[in-house]
């Protein structure tokens, strides 16, 4: 068996330049050299799109959109280690978060920093289970294929870790039933990072850039026309320092800027950093950041128009047959452990 690579991108909205960053890019960087190494599952989280309320009517097209984002930004679909799937399409998702709820407490997904700031937002009674719970249904995702590296943003990290906890505990219950996905700074060294990637909102740099905010006008959409795109840039927030300098603490809004700088044009941090610091026009950086980020957007665009839908789809049926059988084996483990089967 191959070591497993797995990650997931929610349909609840059109993807950004942050979920590009923090959790495509990796995943196809790794998808294109270690293919052969590896297997590689991509996959569209369907399940986890109405955690918080949707319009119903465009979810069906939203998840066929983020799927030929997948391969819009590269994902090597005719390689035979490369799975492109949709949760809801392999039901194992489903029945393995409900044994795997059973054994998570109540007090541990009340700590989830996610469904703090995501709950305050609405009111009690729109507060859904499935927003609360969510986490579950993650690890779930994680533990059914046996995956040891998940490359996610920051904002994911503490799901990761509850992912390592409760196959940890299921284990040590039951004997040997999950593979404990790898911890999180070894996942970062795996990926090449020092840290979990967090792409700040344009206008409110403290804040992550989020698909799901309201406005909208501080976040790069994929879909974002070059010139919309350049607009929300050099209205970007900066600082009254009058300087250029990183420093995510301090100066997150310049910050911000040269992180995304770094990463679409593919240089270090610190050599673009050594280029800029010390700089007093931020109007030159943000020029300069819009450039980067319209290019890259014309280039995806015009992938993406280009995406062949006929053998997306042969893809999807071929991956979704295949990982039944792969998650069907381990949730027969699970339901065999706690009971519901004979021992296997
Ligand atoms: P989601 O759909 O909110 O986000 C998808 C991925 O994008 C990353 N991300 C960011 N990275 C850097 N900067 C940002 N501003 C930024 N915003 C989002 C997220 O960290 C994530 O990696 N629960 C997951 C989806 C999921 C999943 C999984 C991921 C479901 N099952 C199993 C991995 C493995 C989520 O809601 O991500």
């Amino acid at each position: 068996m191959k070591p497993v690579i797995l990650t997931g991108l929610r349909a609840n909205n059109d993807l950004t330049i942050g979920n590009y960053l923090g959790a495509i890019l990796p995943m196809i960087d790794m998808a294109k050299s270690k293919a052969g190494e590896y297997q590689v599952n991509m996959f569209v989280p369907d399940l986890h799109s109405f955690t918080t309320p949707i319009d119903h009517a465009q979810l069906q097209e939203q998840i066929m959109h983020n799927l030929r984002v997948f391969v819009a930004a590269g994902l090597p679909i005719d390689h035979d280690d490369v799975y492109v799937y949709r949760q809801s399409y392999i039901s194992a998702h489903s029945e393995l978060t409900w044994i795997l709820d059973c054994f998570t407490g109540f007090g541990e997904m009340n700590r989830m920093t996610q469904f703090k700031d995501k709950s305050a937002k609405l009111n009690e009674d729109r507060i859904s289970i499935g927003l609360f719970n969510y986490p579950v249904l993650m690890a779930a995702d994680i533990l059914l294929y046996n995956a040891s590296y998940v490359p996610v943003g920051d904002d994911q990290t503490q799901h990761l870790e509850f992912t390592r906890d409760i196959a940890t505990r299921m284990n040590n219950q039951f004997g040997e039933l999950f593979a404990v996905p790898l911890a999180v700074p070894k996942q970062h060294e795996f990926f090449g990072k020092d840290q979990g990637l967090r792409v700040r909102d344009l206008m409110e740099p403290t804040k992550k850039m989020s698909k799901s905010d309201e406005t909208g006008k501080g976040v790069v959409f994929l879909s974002d026309t070059p010139e919309a795109a350049t607009k929300k840039v050099m209205s970007a927030t900066t600082d009254s320092f009058g300087e250029v300098k990183f420093d995510m603490k301090e100066r997150p809004g310049i910050s911000n800027l040269l992180q995304i700088l770094a990463l679409l044009s593919n240089r270090p941090q610190n050599e673009v950093n050594a280029e800029w610091e010390g700089k007093t026009s931020y109007g030159d950086l943000k020029k300069a950041v819009a450039e980067v980020v319209s290019t890259f957007l014309t280039d995806f665009q015009a992938r993406l128009a280009g995406v062949d839908d006929q053998t997306l789809l042969a893809k999807l049926e071929a991956s979704e047959t295949a990982m039944q059988s792969v998650a069907g084996q381990t949730l027969y483990k699970a339901q065999s452990a706690v009971g519901l089967r004979p021992k296997v």
